[in-house]
């Protein structure tokens, strides 16, 4: 059996500029996944430096700081077997140009530096970006788990 794992997921402002938020969120529950925190931010200096302290010193890093910050994002998390890959799975390589076609960043995006959506690449970083975005108290875990039972309880 997979196991069931949480991640966070984000629209980044340029999908939520192009009005993308819709389409991706349609991606992920068609794909089966859960979602159980969902909300729209400006994102502050202190949450962005957070959320890429691994990417500290690297050519890219202020420039990344800077388009997290370019406007709102929709910050999500979701819930299902083996989310973590499977999203990553949905949103394709960080490259748009070499992402498989069908993917969302291959399907709606053409360059890294604007590459739509973000996605934890592992259950440590899920659980350190869920906790920068969102407080416990506003993950409605227990509806989905209800979600489930009653649909079990309908056979
Ligand atoms: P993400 O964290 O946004 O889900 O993307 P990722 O895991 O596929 O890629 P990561 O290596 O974590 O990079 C984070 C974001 O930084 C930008 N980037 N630009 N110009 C460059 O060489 C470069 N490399 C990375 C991208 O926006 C990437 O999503
Ligand atoms: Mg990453």
């Amino acid at each position: 059996m997979p196991e069931e794992q949480r991640t966070f997921i984000a629209v980044k402002p340029d999908g939520v500029k192009r009005g993308l938020v819709g389409e991706i969120i349609k991606r992920f529950e068609n794909k089966g996944f859960k979602l159980i925190g969902l909300k729209m931010l400006d994102v502050t200096q202190e949450m962005a430096e957070k959320h890429y302290g691994e990417h500290k010193g690297k050519p890219f890093y202020e420039r990344l700081l800077r388009y997290i910050q370019s406007g709102p994002i929709v910050a999500m998390v979701w819930k299902g077997y083996n989310v973590i890959a499977g999203a990553r799975h949905l949103m394709g390589k960080t490259d748009p140009m070499v992402a498989e076609v069908g993917t969302i960043r291959a399907d709606y995006a053409l360059i890294m530096e604007y590459n739509v959506v973000h996605g934890s690449d592992s259950p440590e970083s899920a659980e350190r970006e869920i906790s920068i975005y969102f407080k416990p108290e506003e993950l409605c875990d227990e509806y989905n788990n209800m979600a489930e039972s009653v649909i079990e309880d309908l056979g």
